[in-house]
């Protein structure tokens, strides 16, 4: 076994996809991680099918340029649109969190009723569905956009009434059809988890795809022969940025759980 000691991209609209680096980085501690955040042009939730894979092509295209082995899609909104694209477009594996995320979720649920809350643009998409109906087909899918619950996330709004409101009014048909699992389909929603939970029915399982889709990194890069040398200790990590660095850097930190020590700006499109 040879190994890579290449870098693994990691991309997401903006910051939120640092949740996911955070569980690369717990169980794949040799890796090391270029993390691209499109924070010009975020939203993607909101944004066209077309729109978000133009995005994430320019991305890859970039990140291959960088030379990583693999690309993790932290995204849930560009893995629910453009993640099939990528995989033919790029010679590298891609990793997206939407099929790790309903895997989690099928081994959690018991009753096969799921709810899944996403962006706009992740629910329209259906992909989750589509992901839980290829693992159980007789699974009922409960889905919801909850459009307003990323920028009351990136004001820091987590523990608000306001945000407490909106989010008991976007749980009510999940709580109507008596899910016992809801998967937190967008990048932004694991820091409003312990609200999520208070508002749920009780014993509802929310699930966090970021540690699947960790676990489904790891896998990859043995099947591959990717993975890095047991030698490469504490790895320097890239964090990139297309608009804003510092915002990243005093931001970045609640969703990676650690500090950052400098933040690249890179123009794309
Ligand atoms: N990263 C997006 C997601 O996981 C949320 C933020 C956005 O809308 O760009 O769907």
């Amino acid at each position: 076994m040879s190994g890579s000691s290449a870098p693994v991209g990691v991309f997401d609209s903006g910051i939120g996809g640092l949740t996911v680096v955070r569980e690369i980085e717990r169980q794949l501690p040799h890796e090391r991680i270029i993390y691209f955040g499109d924070t010009a042009r975020v939203p993607y939730g909101p944004k066209s099918p077309e729109t978000v894979q133009r995005y994430s092509r320019e991305i890859a295209d970039w990140l291959v340029g960088e030379g990583v082995k693999a690309i993790v899609v932290a995204c849930n909104t560009a893995t629910a649109h453009a993640l099939p694209m990528l995989r033919e477009y790029v010679k590298v594996p891609v990793i997206g969190v939407v099929e790790p995320g309903a895997r989690a979720a099928m081994r959690t649920t018991r009753s096969k009723v799921v709810g899944v809350i996403g962006t706009a643009g992740t629910i329209a998409s259906g992909a989750y569905e589509r992901a839980i109906h290829a693992i159980e087909p007789s699974a009922r899918v409960v889905a919801r956009a909850c459009p307003l619950f990323v920028p009351l996330v990136e004001e820091g709004w987590i523990d608000r009434e306001a945000t407490r409101l909106i989010a008991r009014e976007y749980l009510e048909p999940l709580a109507a059809a008596q899910v016992d699992t809801i998967v937190l389909g967008c990048t932004h929603y694991p820091l409003l988890a312990p609200m999520l939970a208070e508002l749920a029915m009780p014993g509802v399982q929310l699930i966090d795809s970021a540690a699947e889709t960790a676990a489904e990194t790891r896998r990859t890069l043995i099947e591959r022969d990717l993975l890095a040398p047991s030698s490469s200790t504490s790895p320097a990590h890239r964090f990139v940025a297309s608009d804003d660095p510092d915002h990243f850097l005093r931001v970045g930190q609640r969703f990676l759980g650690a500090a950052i020590d400098r933040v690249e700006k890179v123009t794309l499109g």
